[in-house]
C-alpha cells in the first residue's frame, strides 16, 4: 500500500461536455470524487493524499470559471471542516497563496490551524500551485538565508533544499494517479515526483470511484520500485553466482 498518493484530477470539463452541462457542473461533480477518495484513503490507512485542485496556469482560464472554482473551494472547505475534525484529517495547502481571494486564503489558514492535530491522514491541497513556481520560491527563500549568513552554499544538499519547498515535512509521493488518459505531469510536484510510480487511467475525474482507486492501487502493488538501483532479483542472482 502506498503511504502517499498524489492525484491529477483531470477531465472535469470533458465530463460536463459529454453530459451537455456547463464546465462548472463537472468541477462540482469532481468534488464528490474528492470525498470518495478521502473516505477510501482513511479506510485503507493511506497516510497522505495530495490533490492538484488549481494550477498556477489555471489563472489564465476564463474569469467565470476561475471565480466558480474559487467559490467551490470555499464552499467545500466550509462544508468539510467538521468531517476533517471528526476523521482526524489534517489539511495542508501548497502553492502561491498570495494570488488566492482573501476569503479562501483565510479559510485555508483557519482550517489548517484547527486540523493541525489530525493524525489519521494529511490532505494536501495544491491550489494556485505550480512545480516550477514552488522551486523558484524555495530558491528565493534559500538565497535569503544564504545572504543572512544562516546557510553555507556548499552545505546545500537535496535534503537541505527540500526544506524550503512547500512540502517540507511531507514524504515524496509513492504513487501518482492521473485521470482522463493524458500522459503528462503538468507542472505538478516536479521535485517530489522523482521516483514516484505513475498510473494513468482513462476514467474522467468526476467518474473516479472507490473501485477505480482500488484498480490503481492494485497496479501500483505490481510495480517493482528500484529508486535507480538494480532489481532485488538481480542482486539475489548475483550473490548466488558469487
Ligand atoms: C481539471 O479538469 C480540473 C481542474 C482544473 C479543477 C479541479 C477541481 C476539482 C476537482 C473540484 C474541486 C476540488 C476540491 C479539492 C474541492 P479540466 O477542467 O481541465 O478538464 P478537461 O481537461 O476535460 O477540460
Amino acid at each position: 500500500m502506498p503511504s502517499h498518493v498524489a492525484i491529477i484530477m483531470d477531465g472535469n470539463g470533458r465530463w460536463a461536455e459529454r453530459h451537455g452541462l456547463p464546465r462548472l457542473s463537472g468541477h462540482e461533480k469532481g468534488v464528490e470524487s474528492v470525498r470518495t477518495v478521502l473516505e477510501h484513503a482513511c479506510r485503507l490507512s493511506i497516510r497522505y493524499v495530495t490533490v492538484y485542485a488549481f494550477s498556477s496556469e489555471n489563472w489564465e482560464r476564463p474569469e467565470d470559471e476561475v471565480q466558480g472554482l474559487m467559490q467551490l473551494f470555499g464552499e467545500y472547505l466550509r462544508k468539510e471542516k467538521e468531517t476533517f475534525l471528526r476523521e482526524g484529517i489534517r489539511l495542508r495547502a501548497i502553492g502561491d497563496r498570495s494570488r488566492l481571494p482573501v476569503s479562501v486564503r483565510e479559510l485555508l489558514g483557519q482550517i489548517e490551524e484547527e486540523t493541525a492535530g489530525g493524525e489519521n491522514l494529511d490532505f494536501i491541497l495544491a491550489v494556485s500551485y505550480g512545480g516550477r513556481d514552488e522551486i523558484v520560491r524555495a530558491a528565493r527563500r534559500l538565497g535569503m538565508a544564504i545572504q543572512a549568513g544562516e546557510v553555507a552554499p556548499d552545505a546545500i544538499r537535496p535534503e537541505e533544499f527540500s526544506r524550503y519547498l512547500d512540502t517540507d515535512g511531507i514524504p515524496d509521493p509513492d504513487l501518482l494517479i492521473r485521470t482522463s488518459g493524458e500522459f503528462r505531469i503538468s507542472n505538478f510536484l516536479l521535485w517530489q515526483l522523482a521516483y514516484t510510480e505513475i498510473v494513468v487511467t482513462d476514467v474522467l475525474w468526476p467518474d473516479f470511484s472507490g473501485e477505480e482507486f482500488d484498480r490503481c492501487l492494485c497496479e501500483f502493488s505490481r510495480r517493482e520500485r528500484r529508486f535507480g538501483r538494480r532489481s532485488v532479483q538481480e542482486s539475489f542472482d548475483d550473490s548466488r553466482i558469487a
